[in-house]
């Protein structure tokens, strides 16, 4: 080269890789709902029950995964849920009131849901500074990640309100 020009390249990621770091790359479904009980351990729920819904053919049934963990508010959603490789627990690795060490700290067993079932829907109450709230993506479909969109062009559904419910106490 004769004339030297410094110019920076960045990646883009095609929205697939969510797909790539979840269902494809996981084993299989028992170590996909190990990946979401651990997130309910990290969480400091005192339970979770994992309920099959038949039937459990494609298209019909469902998995629900339940927890009496903190949850997430919207801002967690935001910026830890929505983050693929979040950082939420490298720094900290003691989970916030039972002081547990935290399973996790990759950030990308959740996308392992996207082995269970074809579509997901998230339902979090959380209680932070007195504020009880509860936030709804009610129809996550995982075949948009698998489209030639780029991640970054993927918007989601969701609705955020006060709540006065609360998670059953088995
Ligand atoms: N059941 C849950 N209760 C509260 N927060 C959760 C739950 N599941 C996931 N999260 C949040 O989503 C983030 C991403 O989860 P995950 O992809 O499993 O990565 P990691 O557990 O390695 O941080 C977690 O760091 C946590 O903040
Ligand atoms: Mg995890």
């Amino acid at each position: 080269m004769n004339q030297q020009k410094t110019e920076k390249l960045r990646f883009r990621p095609r929205a697939r890789i969510i797909r790539t770091i979840g269902d494809q790359l996981i084993s299989g479904p028992e170590a996909a709902v190990i990946e979401l009980v651990k997130n309910s351990y990290d969480a400091d729920a005192s339970y979770v029950t994992v309920k099959f819904v038949p039937p459990l053919i494609p298209g019909a049934g469902s998995i629900v995964v339940q927890d009496d963990g903190h949850g997430m508010a919207l801002e967690d959603i935001q910026e830890k849920w929505m983050e693929p490789a979040t950082t939420a627990k490298v720094n900290n690795r003691r989970s916030p009131s039972k002081n547990r060490v935290m399973m996790g700290s990759k950030g990308i067993g959740r996308f392992a849901a996207a082995k269970l079932g074809a579509r997901m829907s998230l339902y979090s109450i959380s209680e932070r500074k007195g504020q009880r709230n509860e936030v709804l993506i009610p129809d996550l479909d995982w075949s948009i990640f698998s489209a030639e969109a780029y991640l970054d062009t993927i918007a989601i559904d969701y609705s955020v309100g006060e709540t006065e419910a609360r998670v059953r106490t088995h």
